[in-house]
């Protein structure tokens, strides 16, 4: 599987000479739906006739554990499979493995079925059957419901308005540029439109910028006290970096890290488009406590400090539908180990009485509530404040995770 559908898309785009051709649309549309809908298209052919559903369904999750297999069973499809797919995304259930699927989840006695059956009917891998009920227990059938059934559609693209109350003022600016609003949450705009964002007026400006709307939600989570010496410590292009600068108002002041240079080149020049002052990046690898600017040390630590871990991906799969077919269970205990340790890594740069926030944008209980607990249970000079998810299924967004801890003051 090549690291992103896109990505290999536009590539072989470019190799057989047609970026920017007519044709190519209904392929990269094909290619779309193929990810999304690939696994209920390969799992028609092990119901067959007159076999039942569950014991088909039984079999196909045990022949299903790793992308490779999928693959193998699309090539092995082939034009069939390709039909099938055009005829799910269209909303159609030619073979009626929807509707056999919909009658099991109904019946079924067995919560683990009944979860393999609703996520194979939304065309995710049943190799994430496990960490979904873990999910389920946690936050209710309903939940997940809800979200898989969100899984079908990509989420509208979302801007953040810098002032928020200038947000009546930028939806003009937008809406003469040629972008229409197609949802709004307080300062948070849903867009559509042919242009792209990059080329509006309230974009150059910096009076808009891109951030899904539930890595909003988290970013208006943060804590912004009276001390105010906020770090970003996974900061990455600046997302929420640029965020907390905005709220933070030219008061306190704004550290962000990240172990990767390119992101921190990028992060840098979204601030000198924002002229953002007050923010100070540095490098940050995660292996162990940073050692703290002066000022910083002075005071005990920092008084907020965000977490933005890096993690599986899976609240985002709405809009890279291919990341649930990259990501596998093996990978989780490896996500968790590296979130445990960059939290660990940041709590030790909090100050007495100070918050550490912690987000990742997977709905997986390992890689979240599973991570809080293991660190409360071990620091107990910490106590969580609260924890929440934040977008997907409640908003037509991604899906974030967001907990606030606060360590005790000395
Ligand atoms: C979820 S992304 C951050 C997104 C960003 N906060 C935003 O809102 O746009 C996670 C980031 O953690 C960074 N990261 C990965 N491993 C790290 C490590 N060991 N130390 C510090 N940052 C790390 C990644 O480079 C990535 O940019």
């Amino acid at each position: 599987m090549p690291p992103s559908v896109d990505r290999w898309a536009g590539e072989w785009l470019r190799t057989v000479g047609l970026v920017r051709d007519p044709r190519a649309e209904p392929i990269l549309q094909f290619v779309d739906h193929a990810v999304a809908w690939g696994t209920l298209a390969a799992f028609g052919p092990f119901r067959g006739r007159g076999k039942s559903t569950e014991g088909a369904l039984l079999k196909f999750a045990a022949s299903v554990h790793r992308p490779r297999e999928l693959l193998q069973l699309w090539r092995k499809a082939d034009v069939e499979f390709a039909s099938r797919v055009r005829a799910l995304a269209s909303g159609a259930d030619p073979t009626g493995d929807i509707a056999a699927l919909d009658a099991l989840m109904a019946g079924a006695q067995d919560g683990e079925l009944a979860t393999l059956a609703a996520l194979v009917r939304h065309g995710i891998p049943p190799w994430h059957a496990p960490a979904l009920a873990r999910r389920r227990e946690l936050s209710g059938e309903d939940w997940l419901a809800r979200w898989l059934a969100r899984q079908a559609t990509r989420p509208p693209l979302w801007l953040r308005v810098a002032v928020p109350r200038h947000t009546g003022a930028v939806r003009d600016v937008l809406g003469l540029d040629g972008l229409r609003v197609v949802a709004q949450d307080s300062g948070a705009l849903a867009v559509e439109g042919p242009t792209p964002v990059f080329r509006s007026r309230a974009w150059k400006e910096g009076k808009v910028e891109i951030q899904d709307l539930a890595s909003q939600r988290v970013g208006e989570g943060v804590p912004l006290g009276a001390g105010r010496f906020v770090w970003d410590a996974c900061a990455g292009t600046g997302g929420k970096t640029l965020q907390l600068w905005s709220r933070l108002d030219g008061r306190g002041a704004i550290h962000a890290s990240d172990v990767s240079p390119a992101r921190l080149a990028e992060l840098r020049k979204r601030l000198q488009r924002v002229d953002g002052k007050n923010v100070r990046v540095w490098p940050w690898d995660g292996r162990g406590p940073p050692t703290l600017p002066t000022e910083v040390a002075a005071r005990g630590g920092f008084d907020t400090v965000l977490v933005d871990a890096p993690c599986s991906g899976s609240g985002t799969w709405r809009r890279r539908p291919d990341a649930r077919l990259r990501s596998v269970p093996s990978s989780l205990g490896r996500w968790a180990a590296q979130q445990r340790d960059l939290l660990l890594g940041a709590a030790a740069a909090v100050r007495p009485g100070g918050a550490l926030v912690y987000a990742t944008c997977s709905v997986f209980v390992e890689e979240n509530e599973a991570v809080v607990a293991e660190f409360l249970q071990r620091h107990p000079a910490w106590s969580l404040e609260q924890d929440q998810l934040h977008g997907a299924p409640d908003a037509d967004a991604d899906s974030l995770y967001g907990a606030v801890l606060r360590r005790e003051a000395k």
